[in-house]
């Protein structure tokens, strides 16, 4: 396991380039399932979890390479093994969107029920609910979640929406699952993000047909059967949102290639209102603070509102802000590992139920901390570029999970991340214990 070794507080300032979206590639990889051949998909990034859905889908029978060029192939010609092993979905929740296009191509798939995560309880009902609605039958078998149909899947109407609004996966695979089906599809409460804007492009682009894409009534005329396509998945907006904290935070100034605005408006608006710059530029924008953090009130909410993705990192950003903010987690209201490991770094944050009070400090300092999903350990790298001393981020394989080389990325812009195996940190600590008990 590696450790994180951050120097503070540093300034950021250079040129980033933002990675193809993660949320984006994993279900337009499960997508590749419906048809029959080779897919082709440009800008996946090179992470953990694209590797561990890889191995998903080669154990159903695809074969997945990479091309000199970076593109994904996948094959999936042959699906001989319609089954989600546990020991692959207990690491990546995401597996379950291989359900919906293995259930229209197969007819039959059995996925490992996904247990609880760090960000909270996650249940699937939604989906399951959505394929029920399509025909399918489906049942809990030793953990597994069995799905079969009997007569194929048939076009309804879905509603989509549970307790926290719609549901991204949920969506996805139901979405996927509607191409094939006899007849029209009406998903009512469809997620609206960008991940299935561009999952339905790709749908589209295979064969499917899709009208309402982007708004939340989609509306699926189901094919025979969809072609292999050549896609490539949009810019990943919460890599983007990360960079530009890590711009606020330091006082710093960022230019983001690769960055689509339009994908973050929420996110442009909170920052303008902190009093950060986000200018557009081409290809991208100019992000940049130069006065204090002013403070702010923020919600998460489903696509077009705040991200829930980011709230973690604002909450690093806003707890050296001027005053006191209020974060509210409307999508996962158990989001808030970090928020203890912040105040270990001298934050000032209070948890009352889904929401956060921050009040400002003036600095940050630094102290070994522990990541414990992907966009906390993101907001506790943020938070040691400006604590003054030496933040040791432990489990940063959370982080390598949805951010590419993220600290050589931010090395290059003016960070001082050192990557360290967490053995030599302990095996560094054995032997000074050992001098001091020869002493
Ligand atoms: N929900 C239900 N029932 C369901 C499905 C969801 O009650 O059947 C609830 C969830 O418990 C949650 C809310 O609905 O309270 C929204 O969950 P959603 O299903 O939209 O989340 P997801 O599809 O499992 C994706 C992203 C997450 C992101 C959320 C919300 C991927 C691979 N994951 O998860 O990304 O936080 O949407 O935008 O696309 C991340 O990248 O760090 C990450 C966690």
């Amino acid at each position: 396991m590696d450790i994180f070794r951050i120097e503070g507080p540093v300034q950021l300032s250079g040129v980033v380039n933002i990675n193809g979206s993660k949320n984006a590639s994993l279900p337009i990889m499960a997508a590749a399932i419906l048809a029959a051949g080779e897919s082709v998909i440009k800008a996946v990034p090179y992470l953990s979890d694209i590797s561990i859905f890889s191995q998903l889908l080669g154990q159903l029978g695809c074969r997945i390479t990479r091309s000199p060029n970076g593109d994904l192939c996948i094959d999936s010609r042959v699906i001989d093994n319609p089954v989600g092993e546990y020991e692959i979905v207990r690491r990546m929740r995401a597996s379950i969107c291989i359900l919906g296009p293995l259930l229209a191509r197969y007819g039959r798939a059995e996925v490992s029920m996904p247990g609880g995560c760090a960000i909270g309880d996650r249940p699937i009902d939604i989906h399951l609910q959505g394929l029920r609605e399509l025909g399918a039958k489906v049942h809990l078998k030793n953990g597994y979640i069995v799905a079969e149909t009997p007569n194929g899947l048939t076009g309804c109407d879905i509603f989509m929406g549970g307790p926290f609004g719609s549901t991204v996966l949920g969506t996805a695979n139901v979405l996927m699952a509607s191409t094939l089906a006899k007849g029209k599809t009406i998903i009512e409460s469809a997620a609206c993000e960008p991940e299935i804007v561009d999952l339905a492009n790709c749908l589209t682009r295979m064969g499917a047909k899709i009208d309402g894409i982007g708004s939340p009534r989609l509306i699926v005329e189901g094919v025979k059967e969809l072609q292999p396509a050549e896609y490539q998945v949009i810019p990943d907006r919460i890599e983007a949102g990360t960079f530009m904290v890590a711009a606020a935070i330091t006082a710093g100034q960022l230019r983001l290639l690769d960055c689509r605005l339009d994908d973050m408006m929420a996110v442009v608006d909170r920052l303008r209102n902190i009093g950060v710059t986000v200018e557009v530029a081409d290809g991208g924008c100019v992000v940049a603070r130069r006065g204090s953090i002013k403070p702010a009130d923020i919600t998460t909410l489903p696509f077009p509102g705040f991200p829930t993705d980011l709230q973690a990192q604002f909450m690093a950003l806003l707890s050296i802000g001027e005053g006191n903010s209020v974060v509210i987690e409307k999508v996962f209201p158990d989001r808030f590992m970090h928020v203890a490991e912040l105040n270990r770094m001298a934050a000032n944050l209070r948890r009352e139920g889904p929401t956060v009070i921050v009040a400002g400090v003036k600095k940050l300092i630094a102290a070994p901390v522990m990541a414990s999903d992907l966009r906390a350990s993101a907001a506790l790298v943020l938070a040691g570029l400006v604590a003054e001393g030496t933040t040791v981020v432990n489990r940063v394989y959370h982080i390598d999970r949805g951010y590419e080389r993220i600290e050589e990325r931010l090395n290059l812009v003016g960070a001082k991340i050192f990557r360290e195996s967490a053995e030599s940190m302990a095996g560094g600590l054995t032997s000074k214990i050992s001098e001091r008990v020869e002493k």
